[in-house]
């Protein structure tokens, strides 16, 4: 174990836990496998969900959120992650990780809330894997290159370990948060890991309406201040744009109906996805051994969000100094449609589509004059519609986003090849019925939630294809007394989860169902196997 904190309460937002580490001596890297393990045993009056990280020397490894616990009183879980990615942040001997738990809701900053216990250790291999951790339950994020990087360089405030922690906060749209960084002249790869999580005003964005011009009849528009449904989390290298992602809603604990996710977590809930870019190609003006500016920022942001970065950097170890050059930067405007009629009842719509993004860059090193290319290309709707006198909300989502990196050699032969190709539909419905019976009101909430990745691998000589699929169902009904309409009377909810993963020679499954509060089936294996039972 590295680090064991209590965090208390009222102090939640304040306190950032820190330990020295070394890895153990006697398993010295290489590791086939480094996994992160965190785990939280709550009491006393648990707050809302919280919003958890673990940096090591001020980057990023664990993005995540705490749960809601039905009964209020105990709760435990644990969270692993694959980490391998980020050994170059654990070979180092004497590094500090850190954690904290942020307070994203200022209603609860003055009660004394409850204790959170939280332990973070490591768990290193070194042999061939299986055994302690199924393989394909943790498929393993195949790159181009099957190396973690050489080193990782955090993009995040650097004043973090004073005790703020090291995110980064973006409070609007056009806020971009930078950090200067000087990387090693020698580098030829160079890609961009990007953690976020959202709070305040949008804290459940994708769920937002987007707010009519036409003001109601105070003169406001209405529904006030809202952006809708379209955020773009970003990065930007010396304030030029290096690539995107629309993040993936993940709902927090506390959001839509608690009682949906207890015990089972929404999707990326306790992991919350971080987003590659790769930036090869911007390297070439990178190699001078200067600072150069590193920004993030989230398009259309309400306030506000809290975000930070890894640079993954694989340097030659032949030579002191690589070359490089940016040849083609092709970046058509994203075209946002926005659409919005309102009166009590109505619906909104963002309606969003890129061209083809195309960045080509050639960086020469040891390995020769290679030249990387970069396309994407997305398509994302956002359509929030309000009816029976705001009894109904219905909000549909749809993205999909297609993605490859290729890597050519001389004669722009084909080295390596990447292309992922992910949708993330979601579907969330809540209705409510006021008033009468005592002053009680109800609030019936389904949610559909969907993530499907494909990623097809050429290296050079053979086509793999891996496919991950995510889906979640959940419904649930709450009856709340109508004086803040916050107290929860009573609530009940149930949920179906399905994950599979396949590559080219394993299916891994798992299955479960859960209803109030407990786990009705669970059921995991190797997709023949759990198929029969
Ligand atoms: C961590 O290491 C630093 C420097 O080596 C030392 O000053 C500090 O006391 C150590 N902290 C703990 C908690 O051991
Ligand atoms: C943390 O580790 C300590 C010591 O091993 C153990 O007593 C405690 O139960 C652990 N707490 C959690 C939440 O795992
Ligand atoms: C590497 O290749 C690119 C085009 O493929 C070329 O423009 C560049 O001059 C080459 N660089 C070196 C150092 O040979």
């Amino acid at each position: 174990m590295v680090l064991q904190q209590d965090f208390h309460g009222a102090a939640l937002g304040s306190t950032l836990a820190s330990a020295n580490y070394s890895h153990p001596p006697d398993c010295p890297s290489p590791w086939t496998r480094v996994v992160l393990e965190l785990s939280i045993a709550a009491s006393g009056v648990l707050q809302r969900h919280r919003v958890a990280a673990v940096w090591i020397d001020g980057a990023e490894v664990l993005r995540s959120a705490t749960p809601v616990p039905a009964a209020q009183g105990a709760a435990f879980w644990k969270v692993q992650k694959d980490v391998t990615r980020h050994s170059a942040l654990l070979r180092q001997r004497g590094s500090v990780v850190y954690m904290m738990l942020h307070n994203s809701d200022d209603r609860d900053a003055s009660s004394p809330g409850g204790v959170y216990s939280a332990n973070v250790s490591f768990h290193f291999y070194r042999s061939n894997l299986g055994g302690a951790i199924g393989t394909s339950q943790y498929p393993t994020v195949k790159g181009l290159y099957r190396e973690p990087a050489d080193l990782v360089l955090p993009i995040s405030n650097k004043y973090g370990h004073f005790g703020s922690g090291f995110w980064l906060m973006i409070t609007g749209g056009s806020h971009v948060a930078t950090s200067p960084v000087k990387i090693p002249m020698n580098a030829y790869r160079a890609t961009l890991e990007i953690f976020a999580s959202y709070h305040d005003s949008d804290e459940n964005w994708y769920t937002n309406p987007l707010g009519a011009s036409n003001p109601d009849q105070a003169g406001n528009p209405f529904p006030p201040g809202m952006n809708g449904g379209f955020r773009q989390v970003y990065a930007t290298i010396d304030d030029k744009f290096v690539g995107g992602h629309i993040p993936f809603p993940v709902i927090y604990p506390g959001a839509a109906n608690p009682s949906l996710w207890s015990p089972v977590a929404s999707i990326g809930a306790f992991d919350m996805p971080s987003y590659h870019l790769e930036v090869t190609p911007f390297l070439g003006p990178l190699l001078d051994g200067r600072e150069h500016g590193f920004g993030l920022g989230v398009r259309d942001a309400q306030p506000y969000w809290l975000v930070t970065a890894n640079l993954h950097l694989w340097v030659d170890p032949c030579s002191d100094s690589c070359r490089g050059g940016l040849v083609q930067y092709k970046l058509p405007p994203l075209k946002i449609v926005r659409d919005a009629k309102w009166k009590t009842d109505g619906e909104s719509e963002v309606d969003a589509e890129g061209g083809l993004e195309r960045f080509e860059g050639w960086v020469s090193s040891s390995m020769g004059n290679l030249t990387t290319v970069v396309q994407q290309k997305l398509k994302f709707t956002s359509k929030v519609e309000v009816h029976s006198q705001g009894a109904v909300k219905q909000v549909e989502v749809t993205n999909k986003r297609r993605a490859q990196v290729e890597v050519l050699g001389g004669h722009r032969s084909t080295l390596r090849r990447a292309e992922v190709l992910t949708e993330a539909p979601l579907h969330v419905r809540t209705s409510s019925t006021g008033g009468g019976r005592g002053g009680m009101s109800s609030r019936k909430t389904r949610v559909l939630h969907h993530l499907e990745e494909t990623l097809s691998l050429f290296d050079g000589r053979e086509e793999t294809t891996s496919r991950l699929m995510d889906r979640q169902e959940a419904e649930g009904s709450a009856l709340m007394l109508d004086d803040d309409g916050n107290t929860v009377v009573w609530e009940s909810g149930r949920s179906r989860s399905h994950y599979k993963y396949r590559d080219g020679s394993s299916c891994f499954l798992r299955e479960v169902h859960a209803a109030a509060g407990d786990v009705m089936m669970d059921k995991s294996g190797s997709c023949a196997a759990v198929s029969d039972v």
